[in-house]
């Protein structure tokens, strides 16, 4: 019921053409293992999904029951990878429009996100959308030290502290971050605040099924044992070393495939409008992992049909240096059947009987045609519904394929020394102690 299955057959590429990366997959395999268990190495997500700590894991729903109880709001900070993860799940499981649905009707807490820009705007109208409502924090940083969660967690730790005094602020806060190390964690411990550790070898992008996403996934209502199983299931299924039958380690070598050939940008592409952020993570996933010393395929995502009116020309028509990945959802979890009206004046009658989801599937049938004959290489992701098990199993999939797809590349992929850079002007702008000229 949970399975993933990849189609490869409008690829372009041929099954021996995958085959005579075997070597190397089995190479990489066996690396990945090895390096699975080492503390100071980032593999420690390999295994996660089985191996996960259990403590934890009831020390996550007790916390997360209890921001229900008394929360009407949680208010998760967090940037890239200490963000993503729990927005892709949480946005994939929940109503499109959750956050708005009155508190009664969602019986858990609306859940907002911050710290992850420096925009003054955008917090100011979260303090405006708080309101005077209950709520509750959960800062997430693995370093500790990010400037853009710091200061939304210095200016809502004021404001939380305001509003309950020391004593009842010290309950509302939960603190995901480094084991030991970093500012986060002196401030938590120095503060009484719950705290959860993100692993030392799990990278941020690869995280989110630690407490970095648990947390506020928990929060929204969301099944995070059966979001773990799907996961399990997933690295069972992908634990193969032989390429022939590992579909995950064939999605990483036709990416690479498709690489070598001038595609360099990757566009992933959905038809519900609920993975909006599920392609948010999977674009900071490979973009981080694999753009670097001046190689990677660019990450890209579209959301059809509603991109098919804006980026639709270029995809069809423009430069052809594009390849399509499609994740096709077999069964919507709900459906609209289109009426017969007598009039028939929008002409839709020819419709009718049918349900919307049959129409969907027909843009994207008819798009995925399109596409392979404007010389647009497809790559199909087939599951059968959007549920945790599918999620869970999703996120690993693309967790190992990126690792592969990196390693085949060259690069190191749980790095991601780029992002210095912008840091290390910025610091010297703001006049930072450590940063001058
Ligand atoms: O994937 C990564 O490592 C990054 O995107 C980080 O998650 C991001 O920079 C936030 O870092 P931190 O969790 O240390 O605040």
């Amino acid at each position: 019921m949970f399975e993933v299955k990849i189609d490869l057959k409008n690829s372009g590429i041929e099954q021996k053409e995958i085959m005579e990366y075997s070597k190397t997959v089995e190479s990489i395999h066996k690396e990945l293992n090895e390096r699975a268990d080492k503390e100071d190495d980032f593999v420690g997500w390999l295994k996660l999904p089985s191996k996960y700590d259990k403590e934890e894991f009831n020390k996550i729903k007790k916390s997360a029951e209890k921001i229900v109880e008394n929360s009407e709001v949680l208010v998760v900070i967090g940037i890239g990878g200490s963000y993503l993860g729990a927005r892709a799940v949480i946005e994939s499981l929940t109503n499109t429009f959750y956050n708005m649905l009155p508190y009664k009707k969602r019986k858990h807490p609306q859940i907002l996100y911050v710290g992850n820009n420096l925009s003054p705007n955008y917090i100011n109208d979260l303090i405006e959308i708080i309101g005077d409502r209950d709520f509750s924090i959960n800062v997430i940083s693995k370093s500790g030290t990010t400037t853009e969660p710091a200061i939304a967690f210095r200016i809502f730790r004021e404001m939380i502290e305001n509003k309950y005094g020391i004593e009842e602020a010290q309950r509302r806060i939960f603190v995901t971050t480094d084991k030991q190390r970093g500012a986060l964690k002196t401030l938590a411990d120095e503060e009484g605040y719950e705290t959860f550790v993100i692993p030392d070898n799990i990278g941020g992008r690869y995280s989110v099924l630690t407490a970095v996403g648990l947390l506020p996934i928990a929060v929204a209502g969301i099944d995070i044992d059966k979001l773990m199983e799907g996961a399990r299931v997933a690295q069972y299924k992908y634990e193969d070393s032989k390429l022939k039958y590992n579909e995950c380690y064939q999605y990483a070598v036709a990416r690479n495939i498709l690489y070598k050939s001038e595609k360099n940008i990757e566009i992933l592409v959905n038809y519900e409008p609920k993975m909006h952020f599920f392609t948010e993570w999977w674009k900071q996933l490979y973009g981080e992992s694999e753009g670097k010393e001046k190689k990677g395929i660019f990450p890209a995502g579209v959301e059809f049909t509603t991109d098919l009116h804006s980026m639709g020309q270029y995809i069809q028509d423009g430069r052809r240096n594009l390849f399509e990945t499609v994740i096709n959802i077999k069964e919507p979890n709900s459906n609209i059947l289109i009426n017969s009206d007598e009039n028939n004046l929008d002409g839709l009658n020819y419709l009718a009987g049918k349900e919307l989801d049959y129409v969907n599937k027909k843009a994207m049938e008819g798009t995925v045609e399109a596409h392979i004959s404007g010389d647009v290489p497809n790559i199909m992701i087939n599951m059968q519904k959007l549920n945790e098990e599918t999620i869970g199993h999703l996120i690993y999939f693309f967790e190992k394929a990126c690792a592969v797809s990196g390693m085949i590349l060259g690069v190191d992929p749980f790095n991601q020394p780029g992002v210095e850079e912008y840091k290390k002007n910025m610091f010297k702008l703001l006049e930072k102690p450590g940063y001058n000229n």
